[in-house]
């Protein structure tokens, strides 16, 4: 159920977007690049959501949108019943950790309670639960430049975790890591989604990850992006205790969306793999 417009910031904290529309002005030009256009989406409690889609399909353009970043210039967007806007109940991994490189690991991850005024003892220690949460208490007092990249990616999390955000934001936060170190983060993170419910909305280039996590999938079009169709994951939870990547559901539903975005992409005059056949049989033909 989606929030009635203008209310109280003690709504249920859920996520709906009627119509949202956004067109980045380009400099010294007359035209524009449409990002999104006509987006309508309610994302409701406990729900992790996946943004899926081709590169350029706007997907971290929404994502900022969430947080306030930057506002829609069509459409409303309204989170827990108001206008979005940044603070202690957004929480945003990026893809880079984006760690004060001056700064403890302990320090890294209570910089966002810090900022609300909560004293030198208890932010410590909520950091230092954080920090266990994480597998990362040992390293507390390292700074980031002492540890792996998985272990970074991991104090980011925490960072954003601290404040205990209601929505939670990550832009392709596994990215940068080794496969194996993903797929641990990968269950990292949907064990502590299991103790922390709240919203998480995740992008993602990988539709295995998406399957894998998520109860919603959304699948964008590029230029300009557009919903093109949201999938539920009914896979029973918790995941991370059987074999889901085994599962025919699982296959299935990796296999439709891959072929989905590929079918995008390779329509796509716009993009680099325009008209190219994805067969493995070295057919391929380049656009002219
Ligand atoms: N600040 C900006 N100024 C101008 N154009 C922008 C800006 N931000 C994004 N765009 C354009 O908006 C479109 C959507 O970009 P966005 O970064 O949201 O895509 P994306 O789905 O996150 O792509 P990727 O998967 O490559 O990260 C692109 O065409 C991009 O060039
Ligand atoms: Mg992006």
């Amino acid at each position: 159920m989606s929030a009635a417009p203008g209310a109280a910031a003690s709504a249920p904290s859920s996520i709906s977007m009627r119509g949202v529309g956004k067109t980045f002005r380009r400099a010294k030009s007359s035209t524009g690049v449409e990002a999104l256009r006509d987006i309508t989406l309610d994302i409701e409690p406990n729900t992790f959501v996946s943004l899926v889609g081709p590169s350029g399909c706007g997907k971290t353009t929404l994502l900022r949108m969430l947080n306030g970043l930057i506002a829609p210039d069509r459409g409303e967007i309204l989170v827990g019943g108001a206008r979005p806007a940044p603070g202690p109940h957004m929480g945003f991994v990026f893809q880079s950790f984006r760690l004060l490189p001056w700064r403890t690991i302990r320090e890294n991850v209570a910089f966002p309670v810090e900022l609300s005024g909560m004293n030198t003892a208890e932010r410590r220690d909520r950091a230092d639960t954080y920090l266990d949460m994480v597998g990362l208490r040992r390293f507390a007092d390292s700074y980031p430049t002492e540890l792996s990249g998985g272990m970074k990616q991991r104090a980011a999390l925490a960072r954003a975790l601290i404040a205990q955000p209601r929505y939670l934001l990550m832009d392709e936060p596994f990215a940068a890591l080794d496969a194996q170190t993903r797929e641990f983060m990968q269950i990292e993170l949907a064990k502590i989604w299991s103790h922390h419910k709240s919203i998480v909305v995740f992008v993602t280039h990988s539709v295995d990850e998406a399957v894998l996590l998520s109860d919603r999938i959304v699948l964008l079009r590029p230029r300009p992006g557009q919903v093109a169709e949201v999938i539920d994951v009914k896979l029973p939870h918790p995941r991370w205790e059987y074999d889901a990547r085994a599962t025919p559901e699982f296959v299935e539903m990796r296999h439709y969306l891959w072929e989905r975005i590929k079918d995008m992409v390779a329509s796509d005059p716009e993009s680099e793999f325009y008209q190219r056949s994805d067969r493995t049989d070295g057919n391929t033909s380049a656009a002219d």
